[in-house]
């Protein structure tokens, strides 16, 4: 029934996404305030069109969520929807083949029958659409089988800072059996997976501080620490010669993955040469004695993502610059903390410091990490309906990749998450050229209503 409706309504489906795309929603820039808010309201009058028994674009102390829910029977189970509707900002915008709120569809190697570019196409407001379509294609032919509640943020790319409040206050509104989210990946096309776990994170930036002003290179240079030798010096002390992290105490928490956990994860199809080939590197690096999939998923990692200082303009200027600045990452495993790993970094980074130099280290936000048994019922119903959408079991994997409210969807609400991801790696998430394939999209909405099929089935 409800696989006609999306098929006739295929093109609105694509056009209405191509309007969600279009609102630059950058929740990270304030002069983009007023973007996120509309995306807000965009969402809210789509739900008011599907009927729902409420919908209200709920304010909290940063972006608003937009809430909506349909009960057609308190006897059923209740699915909640997690997404969100921010995006990551555009830049660097001079590396993008079209304007980055201007959604075009091309064809690609992968993608022959298309795919629509534009920031947000994946992630996340693509997969979360998906589900918004899925729910009308449901309630339009009468096969909605569970209850539904959607919860939509705009905060989800700058940490979802508000939204913890917002679920411990709402805690009654949000009563639900299980969260289903599309936020994560799969394979590939034809390797469906489901994500198992997520990595966790905490993010510090660190300044360096020599002098109180730049000096001559010349004058100075050789007697007068250089706050960026200094800052190269030290990130490099922060792994050994077998990338393995040095901060003491770093690895204490973390719990091993058992060599079953790996032999199964071994068994997943990975290339190691399309891996390197997709990102135009001639080999891969990371910890000694782990494999590239290990590494990128049930690892900790430590990695700066931006650092500057001195002097970076046109020529050559001789200058011993006073300050050194840098943004460091780490992605946590399993039962590390990311409130106790900031602190670790912080007393080490502090205490290896010279004498020569001033360091102060500033805790941005973090996450945790978040695991997904399989031996659910969640699970299974989830297993059921990829295999029933694409003809294949689905391989369980865990990501690298973070999500921070999932724990806390379990720590608030008592509640599992399904990862049910449908972007690619090569989909160029938070990169110039983000694009989401329709085949991935017309796939997940098709696969989640077999979802909500399963589910009640298995509740019953
Ligand atoms: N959707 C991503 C996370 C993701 C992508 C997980 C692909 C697994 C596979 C999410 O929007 C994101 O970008 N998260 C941030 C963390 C956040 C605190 C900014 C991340 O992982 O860097
Ligand atoms: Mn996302
Ligand atoms: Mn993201």
């Amino acid at each position: 029934m409800y696989k006609q409706y999306i098929e006739e309504n295929k093109d609105r489906f694509l056009n209405e996404l191509i309007d969600l795309l279009k609102i630059p929603s950058i929740s990270a820039d304030s002069s983009y305030d007023d973007d996120v808010k509309k995306t807000a309201e965009f969402l809210k009058t789509k739900f008011e069109e599907l009927n729902m028994d409420r919908v209200e674009i709920i304010p909290t102390d940063g972006h608003p969520v937009v809430y909506a829910e349909k009960i057609i029977d308190d006897k059923l189970p209740t699915v909640l929807v997690y997404g969100h509707y921010d995006v990551q900002p555009a830049d660097p915008l001079e590396l993008w083949d079209s304007g980055p709120f201007e959604p075009v569809i091309k064809k690609t190697d992968i993608h022959p029958e298309g795919a629509i570019f534009a920031r947000g196409a994946c992630d996340d407001k693509g997969q979360m659409y998906m589900h918004i379509k899925a729910f009308e294609a449901m309630i339009k032919t009468n096969s909605l089988n569970c209850n539904a509640k959607f919860i939509i943020e705009g905060e989800e790319e700058v940490g979802s800072a508000n939204l913890e409040t917002f679920i411990s206050t709402y805690k009654e509104m949000l009563k639900a059996d299980v969260i289903l989210v599309s936020d994560t990946g799969m394979l590939a096309k034809d390797v469906p997976s489901i994500t198992t776990g997520l990595r966790g994170l905490s993010y510090v930036e660190v300044e360096v501080v020599g002098p109180n002003r730049d000096l001559h290179s010349g004058l100075y240079g050789g007697a007068v620490a250089n706050p960026i030798n200094i800052l190269a010096d030290m990130i490099a002390s922060l792994q050994d010669e077998n990338k393995h992290i040095t901060i003491p105490g770093f690895y204490d928490d973390v719990i091993e993955s058992t060599d079953e956990e790996r032999a199964e994860m071994a068994k997943a199809p990975f290339s190691e040469e399309s891996y390197c080939e997709a990102i135009d590197i001639k080999s891969t690096d990371g910890e000694k004695g782990f494999s590239t999939m290990e590494r990128a998923t049930i690892r900790p990692t430590l990695d700066v993502n931006g650092i500057w200082g001195g002097y970076i303009g046109e020529g050559a200027k001789t200058v011993l610059p006073s300050k050194a600045n840098a943004k460091i990452s780490m992605r946590l495993v399993p039962n590390q903390d990311p409130n106790k790993i900031t602190d670790l970094f912080k007393q080490h980074f502090e205490a290896i410091a010279p004498d020569s130099v001033r360091v102060t280290v500033t805790p941005h936000h973090g996450g945790e990490p978040a695991l997904t048994p399989i031996d659910s019922l969640e699970y299974k119903a989830a297993s059921l309906a990829v295999e029933e959408s694409f003809g294949k079991k689905p391989i369980p994997v865990r990501s690298g990749g973070s999500i921070p409210i999932i724990s806390m969807f379990e720590k608030v609400l008592g509640l599992k998450t399904i990862l049910l991801g449908f972007g690619l790696d090569s989909d160029a998430i938070h990169s110039p050229n983000e694009h989401y394939g329709l085949f991935n999209y017309f796939k997940g909405i098709e696969t989640i209503p077999l979802f909500y099929k399963h589910y009640a089935q298995i509740k019953k």
